[in-house]
């Protein structure tokens, strides 16, 4: 009888933590994640996915610093920060999260990302006296990331939402529609991320098409510098 009642109960709490898990948690694939970057739009991302179970690695140039361990503390879960090259070691998916300007520099600089999905959320900023967007190079920074880390699967996204909608994406009830674009294995973990954030996935193409984000990201940086009122719904507030 008493080993009855054990094996019930037993079986009630395994119950129990089960609904409870479900209930109080998002977890649907937990990855470890490099947050190269603790600017804008790394501490958003950082906060955003740490909150749905996956364990953030921050990678800044100064992991002891006060911003950079307030950051860690605000992410919660198993987050950390170390150097960008050593948060990268034992990462499956990595955000290069930088200015645009020493993106490839970074990227050299992180070592083998072998098999690692690579998200590039970066724009090009190269902006006139008028704050206009200059068209980009053909080459998008992607495909030049891609040149250095042949072996990792990269995908770009995410870079015409503003770092503020990232946070806190689910709450906002924005339903934007973000492209992405990229390597199969990438394009794949970015439309479940995106999908988990309420937003709606929508697929441009493979690596060479990651140069069309870029020229999306411009075009709606110019629209709404010339006053266009209806650029919200290309889900363009000010980006930087
Ligand atoms: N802000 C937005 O709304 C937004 C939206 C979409 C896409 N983007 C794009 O996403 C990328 C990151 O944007 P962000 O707004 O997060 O930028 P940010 O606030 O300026 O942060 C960039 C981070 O990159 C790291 N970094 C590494 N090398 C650097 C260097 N040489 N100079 C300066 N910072 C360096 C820094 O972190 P450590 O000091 O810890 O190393 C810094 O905090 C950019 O390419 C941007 O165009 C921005």
């Amino acid at each position: 009888m008493r080993k009855m009642v054990t094996y019930y109960a037993r079986g009630f709490l395994g119950t129990l933590a089960l609904i409870l898990s479900a209930t109080f948690t998002q977890i649907s694939y937990a990855d470890t994640i490099a947050m190269i970057g603790t600017g804008a739009v790394g501490s958003a991302l950082g906060k955003n996915w740490s909150n749905r179970g996956h364990t953030i690695v921050y990678g800044s140039r100064d992991p002891a610093r006060e911003s950079t361990q307030a950051l860690v503390a605000a992410t919660g879960g198993n987050a950390s920060a170390k150097t960008p090259a050593e948060a990268v070691v034992g990462a499956d998916v990595v955000v290069i999260a930088v200015p645009w300007a020493v993106g490839e520099e970074v990227v050299a600089g992180l070592g083998d990302l072998s098999g690692k999905i690579v998200i590039d959320p970066t724009n090009p900023r190269d902006i006139n006296e008028a704050g206009l967007s200059v068209p980009p190079s053909l080459e998008s920074s992607t495909e030049k990331f891609k040149k250095i880390a042949p072996n990792a699967f990269f995908a770009k996204t995410l870079n015409h939402i503003p770092a503020e909608f990232m946070e806190f994406s689910e709450t906002l009830g924005l339903n934007y529609h973000v492209s992405v674009a990229g390597d199969e294995a990438a394009v794949n973990w970015v439309t479940k991320i995106l999908t988990d954030m309420s937003f709606v996935p929508a697929l441009i193409g493979g690596v060479r098409e990651t140069r069309l984000l870029e020229a999306f990201y411009s075009s709606t940086n110019n629209m709404r510098v010339m006053g266009n009122s209806h650029t919200i719904q290309f889900g363009t507030p000010p980006v930087r």
